[in-house]
């Protein structure tokens, strides 16, 4: 289907990448039109714009107004994404400020809004952009980003604008998903990253997970309209913004946290990659090599399964959700690996995803096939994994619809 797309674009350095989402966007045969602001001019060309766009670039409020184009161009968007996203732009769009042509086209629009924000460490972090950011998540917009990274000058933090294909993978996933609060008066808790047991003050037991799938469903319930409670072990990336955040190392701490946060939450998602041992004793001091031998023994017991414990435990109205991370090569056996590990643990569904040297950990991407309490495969998804993410959150909020409408059956009152 191709969607009208507006893409704003603002005064950042960033700009020039902008030009990235706009090919790719054209490219993926949208129809689109950008409005930059007087600033983003000074950074890249009007010509440009318009080249790449295949569309007549407008910035001027006073221009066009036989018709009506400080408002049309907002009615008739199906999509708008704006990249960068300066502090200064975030500021007036959570005032709801109109005073140049993206203003009006954002305040006239009822499409959703996707922003990439782009701008130095200190002003992404400061309270004030942190306050807009909150009020335009609480409204909706979903945030792309910022990434970390080398910043403009010597600098390097949060506050790079994501990448161009990012960008866009999560604008079209928004733009597809059927309805954009779907998850408002929900409570969901995300568990992400991979826990790390320690042996002694400087090391640990650890695994490879960065947090990336676990960040994207927490990222993308919130913008669905839940209240969301991120436990976070070790992440590799940045917390997203609007959500509860619980930072965890072990498996144990964990545990304690995901507990705590699953009181009459609506659904758990066990996005965590839980360690299974820990080291049978923690060292108080730094362990020395032993001069006299060769190797070294570890002695390991067991963590608790924590999920199988949620799945055990009385959890009326919770829905679980699990995810198992196979290194299985053939897809049947994958699959069936998947169902018995949902019977062992007591999930509701279970999000099976390969994993490997190369696949599944830090990477952008994921494949998944999602499993329910018949067996039954209820969805494959393959994609960014923002998309995965809003794909397994579209199963969640079936189980819970139906979930819901069971209850009121059973008691009409
Ligand atoms: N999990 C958990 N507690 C553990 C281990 C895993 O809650 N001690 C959760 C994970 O968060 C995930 C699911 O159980 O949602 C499956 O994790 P996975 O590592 O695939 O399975 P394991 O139970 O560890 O089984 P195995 O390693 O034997 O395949």
């Amino acid at each position: 289907m191709t969607l009208n797309i507006v893409v704003g674009i603002t005064g950042g350095i960033a700009a020039y990448k902008a030009v990235g989402v706009v090919r790719a966007l054209v490219l993926a045969g949208h129809d689109v039109h950008v409005v930059p602001t007087e600033g983003a001019l000074r950074f890249v060309g009007r010509p440009t714009l318009e080249a790449i766009s295949r569309n007549p670039v407008h910035t001027d409020l006073y221009e066009g107004v036989a018709e009506v184009r400080h408002v049309a161009i907002g009615q008739a968007a199906d999509l708008i994404v704006i990249a960068p996203a300066t502090a200064n732009t975030i500021a007036k769009l959570a005032a709801g400020l109109a005073d140049d042509l993206l203003g009006n086209t954002v305040l006239a629009s009822e499409a959703p809004v996707v922003i990439a924000p782009a701008m130095h460490t200190e002003m992404w972090r400061n309270p004030a952009t942190q306050a807009n950011i909150a009020t335009l998540v609480e409204r909706g917009v979903t945030v792309v980003g910022p990434a970390v990274g080398q910043l403009t000058g010597t600098d390097s933090g949060p506050g790079r604008m994501e990448e161009p294909d990012v960008i866009v993978a999560a604008a079209l996933a928004r733009a597809a998903s059927p309805s954009t609060r779907d998850l408002a008066g929900r409570r969901i808790v995300v568990t992400a990253g991979g826990t790390r047991e320690p042996l002694d003050p400087v090391r640990f037991l650890g695994n490879r997970s960065s947090g990336k799938q676990g960040v994207a469903i927490a990222e993308a319930a919130r913008a669905r309209g839940a209240e969301v409670t991120l436990v976070a072990a070790n992440l590799e990336i940045a917390e997203p913004d609007g959500c509860d955040v619980r930072r965890v190392s072990s498996a144990l701490e964990l545990q304690a946290a995901v507990t705590d946060a699953a009181q009459g939450a609506d659904a758990v998602v066990m996005a965590a990659a839980v360690a299974d041992y820990r080291p049978a004793a923690v060292s108080e001091s730094k362990i020395k090599k032993d001069a006299s031998g060769d190797g070294l023994t570890l002695e390991l017991v067991r963590n608790p399964d924590i999920l199988a414990g949620l799945g055990a435990a009385p959890h009326d109205g919770t829905l679980l959700v699990g995810f198992a991370a196979e290194t299985e090569p053939d897809d049947e056996r994958l699959l069936e690996l998947g169902r018995s590990k949902r019977r062992a643990k007591g999930a509701d569904l279970l999000v099976v995803n390969r994993v490997g040297w190369s696949e599944g950990f830090a990477t952008d991407e994921n494949s998944v096939v999602v499993v329910d309490r018949d067996d039954t495969v209820v969805t494959r998804l393959h994609g960014t994994k923002t998309s995965v993410a809003d794909g397994i959150l579209d199963v969640v909020v079936s189980k819970l619809t139906s979930t819901t409408e069971r209850t009121k059956e059973a008691d009409p009152a």
